[in-house]
């Protein structure tokens, strides 16, 4: 595949140069109605190009769906996934989908440190979290994660849980043994789920850690916007076929984001 190629980008802005007069959303219409301020701060390419269904209408719809497949498929490739979802709403709503796709109605071993999205998935997914410890560092004053044998002992204790659900790496960047807790998952039937939001950039250069897919996760929700380039909330569901249903996750994400997702995320 050549990543040099960015198929949705340059369908949006073909979009942008087609002197289309819009009777579609946004109500803006392509910055002529929005407020001058806003076409100021933004500057008025953002406003031509902040797009969504319209290029869903039969004109533009294969070049839209194909373009925004083409974009995911790029980015599966380069980052190790058998697939990829963009996600509107930030690594939040990747999590919420992990924990619906793979955990619904069962039970997750979670940190107790993690996340309020994690939270905010277990309720969603009508989960029963079985919470792990972290452990104190008096001398970082950190609180680091809970060491794998945390993980095993709560996995042991709960054999009838679905999944494990991993921070990797903490919001401070420290980095537990991911694959150690990955292989104890797998040996005894659980999916591996990971809250990688602050890692989007692991595995991108040979002296950063691993990302969690090449250590045996099945799920990983990345923030692109928190550590590369892209704009705030748009961030990305990586995955590996096998133990969690990809239709399983594409429905839920289908449940939770946007119908009116925005081309400029
Ligand atoms: C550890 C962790 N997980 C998940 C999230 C949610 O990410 P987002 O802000 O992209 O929804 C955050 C956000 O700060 C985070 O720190």
């Amino acid at each position: 595949m050549n990543q040099n190629e960015a198929p949705f980008l340059e369908a949006v802005q073909a979009y942008a140069d087609a002197g289309i007069v819009p009777f579609h959303t946004p109500g803006h219409k392509q910055g002529r109605g929005a407020s001058p301020a806003l076409v100021e701060s933004l500057g008025p390419r953002a406003l031509r190009i902040d797009v969504s269904d319209v290029l869903l209408s039969p004109r533009y719809n294969d070049s839209w769906t194909a373009a925004l497949s083409a974009a995911e498929r790029l980015a599966a490739d380069l980052l190790g996934a058998d697939y990829c979802y963009f996600l509107a709403n930030g690594t939040s709503g990747g999590v919420h989908a992990m924990v619906m796709a793979a955990a619904a109605g069962r039970k997750i071993i979670v940190a107790r440190s993690s996340h309020r999205s994690v939270i905010g998935a277990v309720i969603l997914a009508d989960a029963w979290p079985v919470y792990v410890d972290p452990v104190y560092d008096p001398e970082l004053g950190l609180w680091l994660p809970p060491p794998p044998a945390a993980w095993e002992r709560a996995m042991d204790a709960h054999p009838d849980a679905a999944a494990v659900l991993v921070t990797y790496p903490t919001y401070e960047g420290v980095a537990l043994d991911l694959q150690r807790v990955a292989e104890a998952a797998h040996a005894r039937g659980l999916a591996v789920l990971v809250d990688e939001a602050h890692g989007a950039h692991f595995g991108l250069h040979p002296a950063l850690p691993p990302r969690a897919l090449a250590l045996g996760a099945d799920l990983s929700a990345q923030s692109p916007h928190k550590l590369l380039g892209s704009l705030t909330q748009a961030s990305w569901l990586l995955g590996r076929r096998g133990r969690v249903e990809q239709d399983a996750v594409a429905a839920v994400l289908g449940v939770l984001q946007t119908t009116s997702q925005s081309a400029r995320g």
